[in-house]
């Protein structure tokens, strides 16, 4: 059989929920970390899935001197140690009769030359159909060179008149700052209109960050309690216990406000405490979550009410680890912090008074990543102390990871013959409530890409939003010298403590 004929092309198969149509993904950065632990097996899985349409071609682009048989054993060898689904050999044959590798380094305009005709060669004898995506795991410095090839290439633009589409898929960082996010952005749209952008945070892609709006707007018992009426303060939490392990090239002097805060955890806080967006549609999710950013206030105290340190030598989970600045890689003089808290405020009328705590951290006690609601104590307790000596605030936990599900804490009686209240829970768990099992981020955000569906991407004015709020604590803390240290495997600097202090409040033991 050629390589252009392809027989499980079959016109059914367009029914099927939810499946990609015809197209092409061009993958660069393909050796990379991501593409080899998450790119190619969501990939993978989504074939397994039977959610690709049987002509997807995946080619890759990368400085290596392959063929396409050690391109195909390349993406099988990652599929084998990295993909969620059993290894299908029959899915991976149809996957991999539509690979192509083109050689070639990000800035050599010959390259593309022979990827535009890698790409036409696609389209014309394999079905692509003249759809195709161009994923970007590279470094932000080769998003220009890399545009700009595939411009004069030819490969950006849809065939005039066309019904078919050229999309560009970006990993963060999305700069390092404001000014810096809005020069990379400028440089992509010099190419891509912005509805062909997609901007990739990986944690929309969760199940769990899905069920957040779900959870808020399918259902009438919270919307109540949802506001600063009953709710003293909220904790967002992304604890890691890896240390940084082969990224310090990426890592050293990035660090944890600008890894993960930036994206991740200001898109927690945005679904958090957003509005009901007028349909799940991208138009009026994405502007909810810009109105309730560009309501986010920071402290006016940003010594007392932010907090960085990096993690020092120890012992975790019975084992030595490094500290921070002896990581192979990281730079002696580094100033980057692995722990980043802070206070953030929303000003308006259902947040008002509400804190909203941030944290993140590598080499922390648990990997964990949760959103807890704490509820005010009542105006009147009649069970006086020592009764309610066991009782903390009432808690809605949303555990985003890896436990996943909703925890709901608040006191009962204990049996007996005083009248003791002790906090119990009440606890929704994903593996016990589903039989279904939840896709990787990954699949889900990329099958989004394929279908054109745009709601769980950030667009550019979200990005400069949450620089908008870390600019000023990123410039703070470059002026305080090097990053407080904490002990490996417990939760963070001395300081992350006394900013909660300050507020009379401490930080939950996830
Ligand atoms: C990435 C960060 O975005 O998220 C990493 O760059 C971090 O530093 C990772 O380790 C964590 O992702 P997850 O899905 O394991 O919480």
């Amino acid at each position: 059989m050629s390589e252009g004929d392809n027989p499980l092309v079959h016109p059914d198969d367009l029914r099927l929920p939810r499946m990609s149509g015809p197209c092409g993904v061009v993958m660069f950065g393909i050796t990379g970390d991501l593409a080899r632990k998450k790119l190619l097996p969501a990939i993978y899985d989504l074939a397994n899935r039977g959610l690709l349409h049987p002509s997807f071609a995946l080619t890759g682009f990368a400085r290596r001197d392959w063929g396409k048989q050690a391109f195909v054993s390349f993406v099988e060898k990652q599929v084998r140690e990295h993909a969620r689904t059993p290894f299908n050999q029959a899915t991976f044959d149809q996957l991999a009769h539509g690979m192509r590798f083109v050689a070639g380094s990000f800035g050599d305009a010959s390259a593309y030359d022979r990827l535009a005709q890698t790409v036409r060669e696609l389209d014309e004898s394999y079905g692509t159909g003249g759809n195709h995506a161009f994923y970007l795991s590279i470094p932000p410095h080769w998003f220009g060179p890399v545009c700009e090839n595939l411009a004069a290439s030819g490969l950006a633009r849809d065939r005039a008149g066309a019904p078919t589409w050229r999309r560009a898929v970006i990993e963060k960082p999305f700069g390092h700052n404001l000014a810096s996010a809005k020069e990379l952005n400028a440089t992509v749209q010099k190419v891509f209109p912005e509805d062909s952008i997609f901007r990739i945070d990986h944690y929309l892609g969760k199940e769990t960050v899905q069920n957040i709006m779900a959870l808020r707007f399918s259902n009438t018992i919270l919307e109540p309690l949802w506001s600063a009426n009953y709710v003293d303060h909220v904790q967002i939490t992304m604890a890691e216990t890896m240390g940084i392990g082969s990224r310090a090239g990426y890592y050293d002097g990035i660090g944890a406000a600008r890894d993960v805060i930036q994206n991740h955890l200001l898109q927690l806080l945005a679904l958090t405490a957003m509005e009901e967006p007028a349909s799940l549609d991208a138009a009026d999710l994405r502007a909810e979550k810009e109105k309730v950013l560009s309501a986010v206030r920071l402290p006016a105290n940003l010594g007392e009410h932010t907090a960085r340190g990096r993690y020092g030598p120890g012992r975790q989970a019975g084992r030595q680890v490094v500290g921070y600045t002896d990581e192979e890689g990281v730079e002696p003089d580094s100033t980057t912090e692995t722990y980043a808290a802070l206070r953030l405020d929303i000003a308006n009328r259902r947040w008002a008074g509400v804190p909203f705590y941030l944290r993140t951290g590598k080499r922390l006690g648990k990997r964990v990543t949760e959103i807890a609601l704490v509820f005010k104590a009542s105006g009147h307790q009649p069970f006086p102390m020592p009764f309610t000596s066991e009782q903390d605030r009432n808690a809605l936990v949303i555990r985003i990871q890896p436990d996943e599900g909703i925890t709901l804490r608040f006191g009962s009686k204990v049996p007996g013959t005083t009248h003791q209240i002790r906090d119990v829970t009440m606890d929704f768990d994903y593996g016990e409530a589903f039989t279904e099992n939840s896709p990787e981020a990954y699949e889900r955000l990329i099958l989004d890409v394929l279908r054109g569906e745009p709601p769980l991407f950030p667009r550019q004015r979200e990005v400069e939003l949450s620089w908008e709020i870390l600019d000023p604590v990123l410039a703070f803390w470059e002026k305080q010298g090097p990053p407080e240290e904490y002990r490996p495997g417990l939760w963070g600097p001395d300081s992350a403590d006394l900013m909660l202090a300050h507020d009379g409040r401490t930080w939950r033991i996830p």
